[in-house]
């Protein structure tokens, strides 16, 4: 990330912003001709901007945003130094944001900054900062928000800093009502007291390749997908068609566990097909995400159509 200058006096206030521990950004929608779109490498001009914190001047920046490398090592983090991170890597995080891609750019999202005092629930990962995720709910809206966040996961873990999506735990009421939007889900971010990355692949716990595919000839698009971590785990993920047209669909949760595992599946999806499209764009290859009415009217048995995955 390589930044200019600015005047002393917008740093400044960018560092109190930062000690405040509450930085709320707003990705505004951008209008597009429909709801599937094309997602481009690098943010056009009509891209949402943080201004304030986009030309920092005099400190170190994040510079690794290597995110192809670190889907083969990075991890969940559930062990943070409580010591919050300086404001300046804070704001560098919290610029990242402008740079995340949506994959429906029509849904507006709003990403919060926020410390441990406000979250609460079983199982939280104790660390000095969160992220919140409010969204538009509209179609596709969870699987679009897996998308965008773990674009930030891998942008954390490829610069020195763990993470952990929070299924279970929530923002408290005030929070809660500082957004117009849907409160999606949480990541837990900070400095790790674990090691940060696996060593190889190996470490991974996943469903082997020809499990979660019946695709042949797309394995540096596909294993990248199958490394992608899920809530509890359950990679409930099944990609079909062939290398140039993948059609993602979504394993069917029970009746009785439906009402646990149907939201966080959404956004699991997103999170592999957040893998699968940064491989593409790692290989040099275009993608558009489409919706195509055969492959969601023939969708295999006990699955939902997601969505089909254009190579090109
Ligand atoms: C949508 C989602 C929700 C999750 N919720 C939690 C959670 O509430 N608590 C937790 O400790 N881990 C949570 N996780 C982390 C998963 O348990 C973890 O990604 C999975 O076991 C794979 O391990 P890995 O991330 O280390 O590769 C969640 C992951 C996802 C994608």
């Amino acid at each position: 990330m390589k930044e200019g200058h600015l005047p002393p006096i917008c740093s400044k206030r960018i560092r109190t912003l930062c000690q405040m521990g509450l930085i709320v950004v707003s990705l505004i929608p951008l209008v597009v001709k429909d709801v599937f779109a094309d997602v481009p490498t690098s943010g056009g001009a009509s891209r949402p901007q943080i201004l304030f914190v986009k030309n920092m001047q005099g400190n170190e920046m994040i510079e690794n945003t290597n995110l192809y490398e670190t889907i083969f090592k990075r991890k969940s983090v559930r062990e943070y130094d409580l010591t919050p991170l300086d404001g300046h890597t804070l704001a560098e995080i919290m610029a990242h944001m402008s740079a995340l891609k949506p994959m429906y750019d029509d849904i507006k999202i709003e990403m919060k900054l926020v410390s441990q005092k406000d979250v609460k629930g079983l199982l939280l990962a104790k660390a000095p900062h969160y992220l919140v995720v409010f969204s538009e709910t509209k179609d596709g809206y969870l699987t679009n928000v897996g998308f965008m966040l773990q674009q930030m996961d891998l942008f954390l873990s490829a610069n020195g800093i763990g993470s952990c999506w929070q299924g279970m735990p929530k923002p408290t009421k005030e929070i809660l009502n500082s957004s117009k939007l849907e409160f999606v889900i949480l990541l837990a971010f900070g400095k790790p007291k674990e090691r940060l990355h696996r060593e190889s692949v190996s470490e991974f716990q996943r469903k082997p390749l020809g499990e979660i595919t019946d695709i042949k000839g797309a394995d540096e698009l596909l294993e990248p997908a199958r490394l992608a971590p899920s809530a509890m785990n359950r990679q409930q993920w099944f990609f079909t068609g062939n290398a140039n047209t993948i059609h993602a669909y979504r394993a069917n949760s029970s009746f009785l566990t439906a009402f646990m595992f149907e939201k966080m599946s959404k956004i699991s999806m997103g999170i592999a097909i957040c893998h699968l499209w940064i491989a593409a764009k790692h290989f040099g290859k275009e993608v558009e995400f489409i919706c195509d009415k055969e492959a969601q009217n023939n969708a295999p048995a006990g699955h939902d159509y997601v969505v089909t995955i254009k190579i090109k």
